[in-house]
């Protein structure tokens, strides 16, 4: 398995590219312990986010059932001797109460979290991520996408000072 160097970027023109590149990515974290096991989904609603987990989920948990926690806020999928996946989704999440009521810090160092719309919650994030953006390109190719990984320091991204970031 091949490294990514970051930022990287790669097109898909059908939902299974999306999740084939998702799979891929699981393949890279279980593989590289020095790579951030939190990754943040950015995207509008049905750009891919939730396929893109699934591809990845694939890999931990063949055969799992994968789908979008809006009501639950997170799901969980498990294999033996595989770490856990966390998949949130933080639409529904206006606040801070909100996050603590799903024991939302409980989660970050039990496993795998993929954080569909964690633009809500820019205080939750860890101090290292991955970030995955799907993007429509062009109107006229409905089913093509573009997806960019970059690998993120919240510290970096606040700034020193900023009373959210957790530590
Ligand atoms: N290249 C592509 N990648 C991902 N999804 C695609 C692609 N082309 C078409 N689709 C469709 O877009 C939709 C994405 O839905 P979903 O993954 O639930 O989005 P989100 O979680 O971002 O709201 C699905 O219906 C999927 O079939
Ligand atoms: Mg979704």
């Amino acid at each position: 398995m091949s490294k990514l160097v970051f930022p990287f970027a790669v097109t898909t023109d059908r939902v299974e590219q999306t999740e084939a590149f998702g799979a891929r990515l699981a393949r890279l974290v279980l593989d590289d312990a020095s790579l951030p096991r939190y990754v943040a989904l950015a995207g509008n609603l049905g750009v891919g986010k939730t396929a893109f987990v699934r591809g990845f989920a694939s890999v931990i948990a063949p055969g799992v059932a994968v789908r979008s926690p809006t009501f639950a806020l997170v799901n969980e999928y498990r294999a033996a001797g595989m770490p856990p996946v966390f998949h949130f989704d933080m639409y529904r999440i206006t606040s801070e109460d909100d996050l603590y009521s799903i024991g939302y810090d409980d989660y970050l160092d039990r496993g795998i979290c993929l954080v569909e719309w964690s633009e809500n919650v820019p205080y939750a994030m860890p101090d290292e991520f991955l970030r995955v953006l799907i993007e429509k390109t062009d109107p006229s190719e409905p089913d093509t996408r573009r997806i960019t990984v970059t690998s993120e320091h919240s510290s970096r991204l606040q700034g020193e000072n900023d009373v959210y970031s957790f530590t």
